[in-house]
């Protein structure tokens, strides 16, 4: 045992500043550690330089170890890096690494493996890119929430029973979408023509299902040619496909600080670094567009100026301009997401492609406004990039599912999707006035065709306990977190979907119960 072990007590770590419980962890870690040779001050050392992973003896300094055991056994020839990668990602996941916690300075881990600092550098900016970790300038890296957390706090899989889930966008489904469905059906049962069961060309869509997705597309205020248009499964896929075209791991991408998760979860599948603007409630402020172009090369804006998912935000006419004659500018192509454009009535403002035809990407679809299993989209393409992009759906997809989308194109057709859209609007608005009955003085933002509420959080409550406390109600609500830009504010609000699954006065139940978890502070153990 080393000179100074034993007298060191838990009073005096509380006045180096440590809380009692993380003194007193500390204090058993010197005691074991002391017999095999550390001293205090070289603990304080690792302490202070988040080496020591978990402040329980048994696992101080286990992850270092780990991962130098991980190198130890690695085979001539085996990447160093992708090693170091994994096993830090490994312990990430299972926990031993927690949230926010920083990792030891690369320059230790270097040392203590054996290896150069460009390799933990490499492996740093690998877990980075993985989402996994993140670097801040001038302080060091540290963990992000883990992904399978992010996951779990998000969406539920399955719906539990009596759950009221407000987790999920989706519009409300009734009688008249099942009936449309089944007479569609029997239509198609007595055909004798149906090439969409047999045909797999063109790439584009069929043109009788491009023909109709250029006039749903001229009703969102947009008037394009027929073979601008790609059809796509959803706007999800046709999002994917506008980014695949245009950036890669040497590229920024701006969008809405708080956007749609899907924009996040494109730039670690594709590598391009994302960076966040700020908003206001009109969406996407464009000082700060013009400001970010300004300073640095930025390929693409992707932004939702139609209720944004999920402040709601709603850009007026003026600011669409601005933000097309800044990208103009600067040469920025924009991707122009409108899959809730449909839900607005005829007064909305033309979109922002509407402006900037030859570096916009413009896409909607079916399934947030007609029905939640059409999950057909339409993606006009500029014409610069009408080749690239349609050899990127050949190669991810073949095209989009043809059956699905001859379904879609009648209903445009026929009206079908007209009916079921003015139908939603007025379900929606319905739904959005019974969150104002009921949480009106905690609401941030709302409009009467959006499919979700913005909802503050009340001061005396943390986010996470709050939505915690909400899911032992049986009401799930989600955290600002998978819609959260990283460097941006973690908003203080949750979303709240309406389109649940529930009667009116189960969901009257339900926000019920949330105000009054709202109105009450947390148990003792949630601070
Ligand atoms: C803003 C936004 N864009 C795109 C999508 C995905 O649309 P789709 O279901 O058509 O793929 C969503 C889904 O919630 C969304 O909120």
């Amino acid at each position: 045992m080393t000179r100074d072990a034993v007298p060191i007590q838990v009073d005096w770590f509380c006045c180096r500043g440590l809380k009692r419980a993380r003194a007193s962890t500390l204090n058993r870690a010197y005691k074991s550690l002391g017999h095999r040779g550390i001293a205090l001050g070289q603990l304080l050392c690792m302490y202070s330089r988040g080496m020591l992973c978990a402040l329980a003896p048994t696992r101080v300094l286990a992850p270092m170890d780990k991962w130098k055991a991980a190198l130890d056994v690695a085979r001539s020839g085996e990447s160093k890096y992708k090693i170091l990668v994994q096993a830090i990602a490994d312990d990430i996941e299972q926990g031993v690494l927690a949230n926010d916690q920083r990792l030891p300075p690369q320059r230790h881990v270097a040392d203590a493996m054996g290896i150069s600092v460009q390799t933990v550098t490499n492996a740093y900016k690998e877990l980075e890119r993985q989402g996994l970790v993140r670097c801040e300038v001038g302080r060091g890296s540290f963990v992000s929430r883990r992904m399978s957390d992010r996951v779990a706090t998000y969406i539920l899989d399955s719906p539990e029973r009596a759950l009221v889930d407000f987790s999920i966008t989706r519009i409300m489904h009734t009688r008249e979408h099942d009936q449309f469905w089944r007479e569609t059906c029997r239509e198609l049962s007595t055909e004798e023509d149906q090439p969409w069961i047999h045909a797999f060309r063109p790439i584009a869509g069929f043109e009788s299902h491009r023909e109709a997705a250029m006039h749903w597309i001229g009703r969102q205020g947009l008037r394009v040619e027929r073979d601008d248009i790609l059809i796509t499964n959803g706007a999800a896929h046709g999002i994917f496909l506008a980014l695949a075209s245009l950036a890669g791991p040497d590229d920024v991408v701006l969008c809405e600080g708080v956007t749609d998760h899907g924009v996040i979860g494109n730039s670690q599948v594709l590598g391009f670094t994302l960076k966040g603007l700020e908003m206001d409630r009109y969406g996407i402020d464009p000082e700060h567009f013009e400001d970010m172009c300004s300073n640095e090369r930025i390929t693409a804006l992707v932004c939702t100026p139609n209720l944004n998912n999920p402040t709601t935000s709603l850009m007026p006419d003026s600011r669409r301009r601005e933000i097309a004659e800044i990208a103009r500018r600067f040469g920025v192509h924009i991707i122009e997401d409108d899959v809730y454009g449909p839900l607005l009535d005829e007064r909305r403002a033309p979109p922002i492609s509407h402006y900037l035809p030859e570096l916009s990407f413009y896409c909607t679809s079916m399934t947030k406004s007609v029905l939640t299993g059409l999950r057909i989209g339409y993606l006009v393409v500029p014409k610069r990039l009408a080749l690239r992009t349609e050899s990127i759906l050949r190669v991810n997809s073949w095209m989009a599912t043809p059956m699905v989308s001859e379904i879609a194109a009648r209903w445009i057709r026929d009206g079908r999707a007209d009916t079921l859209v003015g139908l939603q609007r007025k379900l929606l608005a319905g739904r959005q006035a019974l969150v104002t009955e009921y949480l009106d003085e905690y609401l941030i933002a709302q409009h009467p065709y959006a499919l979700n509420a913005w909802i503050g959080i009340p001061p005396h409550w943390e986010i996470d306990s709050l939505v915690r406390a909400l899911r032992h109600k049986h009401i799930a609500v989600t955290s600002p977190d998978p819609f959260t830009v990283r460097g941006t504010p973690r908003p203080r609000a949750v979303r709240v979907c309406v389109g649940a699954e529930c009667s009116d006065e189960e969901m009257r139940v339900a926000l019920i119960g949330m105000r009054e978890i709202f109105g009450q502070y947390p148990q003792i153990h949630d601070f």
